[in-house]
């Protein structure tokens, strides 16, 4: 009995596997599946082969293939890296796009976002930015907010942009007094999809929102954050509207959630 536990131990362990992979397929489909296959199998394998990390090599193809100073040259190339060679989680041009209209429709000076992995979407927002615009993002991934800072000085945006590296809810509560932040005329919304509610109640606790600040939500279905849809979508403070799109470098649908804060 006492020499099968082992195997028992690692029977248990596969079903255990086996059940996570079916109830992902069951839930999102084969297209998501892969891309946790991708990420959390495949990556760290070849990451202990080759010695470089995926964000690394995202950034290598940047310096490499577009032009310095060049922001549209910047997210091109991302795209064009992430949908031949290796996925990663960007806003990605599709959901980039709608992203940009909102941003020339609002036309904000402040903006703050969380999440910034590879500083795709810091680009995105930032060469939209007016003279005097400025953009704080915050990643609590030391590594990518190396990379974040690096994709951001080859853009040429490193004036606009301020990398914060920790905790939203951590860094969040810091915005007033440390960085002199009186009201944000945005946010967008694109760290850890559980984040996305008490961060909200957050930036309105921190006083950050004011009539007419738009929160801007990425992956509101893909992997998809129910609980800050449910809530933005049924108070009185938010107007809300749904752009449908597709996953980044995916065809499988997902979309952007607009809130509109009323105050
Ligand atoms: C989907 S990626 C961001 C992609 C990026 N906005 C883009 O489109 O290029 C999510 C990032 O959020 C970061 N993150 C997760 N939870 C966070 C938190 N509580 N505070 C700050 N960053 C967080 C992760 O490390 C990851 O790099």
């Amino acid at each position: 009995m006492l020499e099968a536990s082992p195997l028992l131990l690692v029977a248990a362990s596969l079903g255990i596997v086996l059940l996570a992979f079916l109830l992902i397929l069951r839930h999102w489909g084969w297209a998501v599946l892969l891309i946790y296959w991708y990420e959390f199998i495949l990556q760290p394998v070849k990451h202990l082969i080759m010695g470089d990390t995926k964000e690394q090599r995202i950034l290598r193809h940047v310096q490499e293939h577009a032009k310095p100073g060049d922001p549209q040259s910047v997210l091109e190339a991302i795209d064009d890296y992430c949908s031949h060679k290796e996925w990663a989680m960007n806003v990605g041009n599709k959901k980039g796009e709608i992203m940009d209209g909102v941003i020339r429709e609002l036309g904000p000076s402040l903006v703050l976002e969380l999440g910034a992995y590879c500083g795709y979407s810091a680009v995105r927002i930032a060469r939209l930015l007016p003279p005097g615009g400025r953009l704080f993002t915050m990643e609590i991934n030391p590594n990518f907010t190396v990379i974040t800072q690096q994709m951001l000085d080859f853009a040429g945006l490193q004036d606009k942009v301020t990398v914060l590296l920790g905790a939203s809810q951590d860094l969040i509560p810091q915005l007033k007094k440390k960085y002199d932040v009186d009201t944000l005329d945005m946010v967008f919304l694109d760290h850890w999809k559980d984040r996305y509610l008490p961060d909200t109640h957050l930036l309105k606790e921190c006083g950050l929102l004011r009539k007419g600040t738009v929160l801007l939500a990425d992956n509101v279905i893909v992997p998809g954050a129910p609980e800050f849809l449910k809530y933005v979508r049924g108070s009185s403070s938010f107007e809300c509207t749904h752009y449908s799109s597709y996953l980044e470098y995916m065809k499988v649908v997902d979309g952007l959630e607009k809130a509109v804060y009323k105050g």
